[in-house]
């Protein structure tokens, strides 16, 4: 076995597919301190720059004084608190929900959820770019597991015609994280409305971000309180705090409460974490000024990309993905980004397909239009030398 996993770990590294983390220092959304060197990040999901905001940070402060900072139990137990309560209240008046259930962490929610709802003979219909804890819940709840093609809402009809009159859930991520898109989440509401599927989005990346007031997409496109919808996300991005929710119907986020085990067998979150979180939900529906701001920066980095010399997944979010190709070639590009004082890790499989290595670009508040110009002119010199070199190898 011991040699079994030496010669796993040698093949690993020789498709320079090998995971190393770089310690960082200090910093978050465009930031990154490593080894006392300060470098430009686009690689945080602290998207409205709030991670650093002192009032948040202050209320964590308060909670930590009044309560300490383990909740030392289950919320069925005894880790369930006024702040908690509180915090699912908001939430919901937030995202125009009947109730929300908070979890540990957006992985766990997907995972508690998702075994939750659907169990074997059951049917999950899943995008195929749908990230890996949506995967892994559907996976684990033994349902049977269909994939269709990404954001191919005429896909998913087929599959949910070959599946009618059992009980079926549909998944989605609703701002896909590795290439910055979006599905069209009017018309899958609509197809599952017909084919009588439940629907559940993933608004990890979304909540913060888009509606007047960050509400994201579900409620943008007034499908919110719906029977058959419900949301999970995280504390872990925009709110740039941590934990994360389950929100919908009443009955659902009850029935969810009695059956997910990542919810029931898990400490609940700190109260420091759910503080932090209550005065971020504040500040993000009332700094409109943080959505203008991030927008005003997407469409500069999209007018611009064009001239790095690299092709751009078409996006129209904070998440901007540079296609390159090989991991090594990914690699190369991140070193050589480094080595100018910006950090962007490769995306490398099986996080992406093989072949469709990337650089995901993440685009904050805290950002300038200078970082930008600065990464493109960056790019620009590799991509040259990365022709020139891949010629070299052709000749
Ligand atoms: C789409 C999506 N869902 C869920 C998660 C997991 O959230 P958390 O980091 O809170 O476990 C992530 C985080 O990477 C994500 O991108």
């Amino acid at each position: 076995m011991k040699n079994k996993i030496k010669t796993k770990l040698k093949e690993i590294k020789l498709s320079n597919g090998f995971r190393v983390r770089k310690v960082k220092d200090s910093g978050n959304s465009h930031i990154f301190v490593y080894k006392n060197k300060e470098l430009l990040s686009f690689a945080s999901n602290d998207y409205l720059s709030l991670s650093n905001d002192k009032r948040i940070i202050n209320s964590a402060k308060k909670a930590l004084d009044n309560h300490g900072y383990s909740t030392s139990s289950s919320a069925l137990i005894s880790g369930y608190t006024k702040s908690h309560f509180k915090l699912e209240e908001e939430l919901s008046n937030f995202l125009g929900q009947e109730k929300t259930l908070l979890f540990s962490t957006g992985y766990q929610a997907n995972l508690g959820v998702i075994k939750s709802l659907v169990s074997r003979g059951d049917n999950i219909i899943s995008d195929k770019l749908n990230h890996a804890s949506l995967i892994d819940g559907s996976l684990t709840s033994r349902a049977n597991f269909k994939r269709y093609n990404h954001n191919d809402c005429k896909n998913l009809e087929e599959m949910l015609i070959g599946t009618k009159g059992k009980n079926n859930l549909v998944v989605s991520d609703s701002l896909f994280s590795m290439d910055g898109d979006t599905p069209n989440i009017k018309k899958m509401s609509t197809l599952a409305k017909k084919y009588d599927a439940l629907l559940l989005i993933d608004e990890a990346h979304s909540i913060g971000i888009f509606e007047k007031y960050g509400r994201g997409l579900i409620y943008k496109n007034s499908l919110n309180n719906k029977e058959n919808i419900f949301v999970t996300g995280t504390f872990g991005k925009a709110i740039g705090t941590f934990g994360a929710f389950f929100s919908g119907k009443k009955d659902h986020v009850e029935y969810v409460l009695q059956k997910a085990r990542s919810y029931i067998y898990s400490t609940s979150l700190p109260i420091n974490a759910v503080e932090a979180t209550r005065k971020s939900l504040k500040i993000i529906s009332k700094e409109n000024w943080r959505r203008e701001k991030l927008f005003s920066l997407i469409s500069y980095y999209k007018k611009n990309i064009k001239k790095s010399g690299f092709t751009s997944l078409k996006s129209n979010s904070q998440i901007q993905a540079l296609l390159v190709g090989s991991s090594k070639d990914a690699l190369y590009v991140s070193d050589q980004l480094f080595k100018s004082g910006i950090y962007i890790p490769a995306i490398r499989p099986p996080t992406v397909e093989e072949g469709k290595s990337r650089l995901r670009i993440s685009l904050t508040v805290d950002h300038q239009l200078s970082d930008i110009d600065y990464l493109i002119n960056i790019l620009q010199k590799i991509s040259r030398n990365l022709v020139q070199s891949q010629e070299c190898v052709k000749k």
